[in-house]
């Protein structure tokens, strides 16, 4: 029976770009999902994941690397780490099945001398106080037979400069020991490795990352809001604070958050600070903020429309880009959803324009793709810039289209193109 280096649960965004780097390191590693089809596709050397190549999952799969579903692998395996997703449920509450689910298959399998590493992002003492009671129902204590840590997962899908090994891992053991064998593992692929006193403190900073940036990107939000009234380029405003050398980082605004951390994650800390028996109050406005820009977005697409003396109902709105990110396909928590929704509910006729989104539907209703972006734009009555993925000819925007709202401050402003 082969035995493991590395075992990964959940090959998703975070899962893969790891298994990557530690294969790339000479590690020994596998992957287990509860997804056949996932599996199925990573053996036969087909990524669906934007950071990974089917080259990149080639070179992989040389190296060792194979994707499976029987979780006996655990049992030969010397480190653990779970990257499954940790979503909110239908009442906005953290929704930790996947995590739960995860941790007791490992507990099934787990034998003493095996590192475990959560890095799904999660509330505060989620290591502590719930994965490690359930891996304990295995006999083993934590400490002393196994080791457990958690690292929260930065990846930032799309991004060309920053990927696992340049980017610093924050790595918190449940012991001193637990935490020194984290850093000694991740230390083989990653370039530095930041160790924190606990598991806590580990957790917290992953969500204290994601937090300001949910906080900030609303303040901007909130900004774009009032400059539009107050006659301000805020735009500009923005550019020109940002020359400042220190003490100040650039956010822009835009039509709302996306993707699975930003619009998730500060809630798994609200939830936290609520059973304190108090809300977290920069949290909650930052969401309310941010919740409102696809209706704010809707409202100025309505009002340029009524300049040129046209209804929503009956126009023909060209939506550009629609994933949450520019230059990669992925759609989760996208704020096009919403605008769709509302432009659709006051009669638009919709379509959209994306190279990485070949189908799309909202509220189960297919919106038409448009393959030539010069004909979409000058067909439609407004186009509405939401995504300025760089495969768009700006150029053709700026000169084709009627009218352009752009929520994302990449178009020349004239006669017929506004800024949010
Ligand atoms: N995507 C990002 O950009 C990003 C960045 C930083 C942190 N994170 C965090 O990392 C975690 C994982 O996110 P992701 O984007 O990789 O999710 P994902 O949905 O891309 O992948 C998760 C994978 O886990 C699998 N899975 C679910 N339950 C399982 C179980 N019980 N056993 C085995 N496999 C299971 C799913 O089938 C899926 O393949 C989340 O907590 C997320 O918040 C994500």
């Amino acid at each position: 029976m082969t035995a493991f280096d590395l075992t990964i649960i959940g090959l998703g965004y975070v899962g893969m770009p790891l298994a990557k780097e530690a294969t790339a390191a000479g590690l020994r590693v596998a992957g287990l999902d509860v997804d056949p089809r996932k599996v199925d596709a990573l053996n036969a050397g087909r990524s669906y994941i934007d950071d990974l190549t089917d080259a990149d999952l080639d070179a992989m799969l040389s190296g060792g690397f194979t994707a499976m579903l029987d979780a006996s692998v655990l049992s030969r395996s010397r480190t653990i780490v779970i990257c499954v997703p940790t979503p909110l449920d239908e009442d906005h509450r953290p929704d930790l099945s996947a995590v739960e689910g995860a941790t007791r298959t490992v507990a099934e399998h787990l034998q003493a001398g095996t590192l475990v590493v959560l890095e799904s992002t999660t509330w505060p003492g989620t290591t502590d106080e719930l994965a490690r009671p359930i891996l304990e129902q295995s006999g083993l204590v934590a400490g002393e037979d196994f080791h457990l840590a958690f690292s929260p997962e930065r990846i930032d899908p799309g991004n060309p400069k920053f990927g696992l090994r340049n980017t610093p891992k924050v790595v918190g053991g449940y012991t001193p020991a637990c935490k020194e064998r984290a850093v000694a593992f991740y230390s083989q692929f990653v370039e530095r490795v930041v160790p924190v006193s606990g598991t806590r403190e580990a957790e917290m900073a992953k969500l204290l990352e994601n937090t300001y940036r949910h906080v900030n990107i609303a303040l901007v939000n909130e900004m774009a809001i009032f400059c539009d009234e107050l006659g301000v380029n805020l735009w500009e405003a923005i550019e020109a604070a940002s020359t400042k050398p220190f003490g100040f980082q650039k956010f822009l605004p835009g039509p709302g958050v996306g993707g699975h951390c930003i619009p998730v994650d500060p809630s798994y800390l609200s939830y936290t600070v609520r059973k304190l028996g108090y809300p977290f109050r920069f949290v909650e406005l930052a969401q309310e903020i941010n919740e409102r820009m696809p209706s704010y977005v809707v409202a100025r697409v309505q009002r340029l429309l009524n300049r040129a003396r046209k209804p929503v109902n009956g126009s023909r709105v060209l939506l550009l880009g629609v994933t949450y990110k520019p230059d990669i396909a992925d759609e989760r928590e996208t704020p096009a959803i919403p605008v769709a929704e509302a432009l659709l509910e006051l009669g638009a006729e919709l379509s959209f324009c994306d190279p990485y989104v070949k189908k799309w539907s909202v509220e189960g209703t297919p919106v038409p793709r448009e393959e030539d972006l010069a004909e979409a734009v000058a067909a439609a009555d407004v186009v509405v810039l939401l995504q300025q993925h760089s495969a768009f000819d700006l150029d053709v925007v700026e000169e084709r289209a009627s009218l352009v709202l752009d929520t994302r401050g990449v178009l020349a402003t004239s006669e017929r193109v506004e800024r949010l």
